[in-house]
């Protein structure tokens, strides 16, 4: 496993602290929620009673392969707890995420969720977002081109994503493009959410303010619990 791989899986294991025999869990998208969902099915072998909800159609697939039980929000509009990953975190605990094109539905999962845990190594700690990650916004194939122009005039440079390899737009489990906005250090990512979301055709982007997440972080000298 590379380094930071292992400080992933380690910070998904401390994770599991947070969950209770009989939870219905949000499970989050990402490399470090892989290991999560990998280390939650051994636990359900062994007999432990969990009900997941995924955050994506990657997620649903790994977590029926590890054999997690299931479920939708139509049978639980409200989950106790969501572990989920993140690009960057901010000294507030706000979040950029969204690098793998699955914010609009972790965004929907982390606000139907009473409590969320977030996962990371220790590199995903920023002084403020946006200086290293794009900001990842989520909208419907007709608004591109003026979504574009809003982002402009807000100050950010929008670039469409495309898939590697093909090179053909990427395509979210919704069946939407994503634009990576450029906007420099984001110092008011309330202010900037707000903003972005008002755009008509923008369906969310990857700034998550105020959900008052638990952060499990991963280290070199080991894990530590911000909150
Ligand atoms: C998925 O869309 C993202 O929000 C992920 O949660 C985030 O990109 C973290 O991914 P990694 O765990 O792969 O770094």
């Amino acid at each position: 496993m590379a380094d930071v791989d292992r400080l992933k899986a380690l910070a998904a294991e401390r994770a599991l602290e947070f969950i209770s025999n009989g939870m219905v869990v949000g499970l989050g998208t990402g490399s470090t929620a892989k290991h999560l969902i990998r280390l939650l099915g051994e636990r359900v072998r062994g007999g432990f009673r969990v009900l997941g909800v995924p955050t994506s159609i990657a997620t649903e697939k790994m977590a029926r392969e590890a054999g997690i039980p299931l479920t939708t929000l139509a049978e639980h509009a409200e989950l106790d707890l969501v572990i989920d990953g993140a690009d960057e975190v901010d000294p507030a605990r706000n979040l950029l995420k969204g690098g793998g094109g699955a914010l609009v539905r972790e965004k929907i999962v982390a606000a139907a969720a009473r409590s969320r845990v977030i996962i990371v190594d220790e590199t995903k700690l920023v002084d403020v977002l946006g200086r290293r990650f794009a900001l990842p916004v989520e909208v419907i194939p007709f608004a591109v081109p003026t979504a574009t122009a809003a982002i402009a005039r807000l100050g950010g440079r929008a670039e469409l994503r495309l898939t590697s390899g093909s090179g053909n737009a990427f395509v979210s489990d919704n069946g939407n493009p994503i634009l990576d906005c450029r906007f420099g250090d984001i110092t008011d990512p309330a202010r900037l959410e707000r903003d972005v979301t008002l755009i008509p055709g923008v369906v969310d982007c990857g700034l998550f303010v105020g959900f008052d997440p638990i952060v499990v972080v991963a280290a070199h000298s080991g894990t530590r619990i911000i909150r």
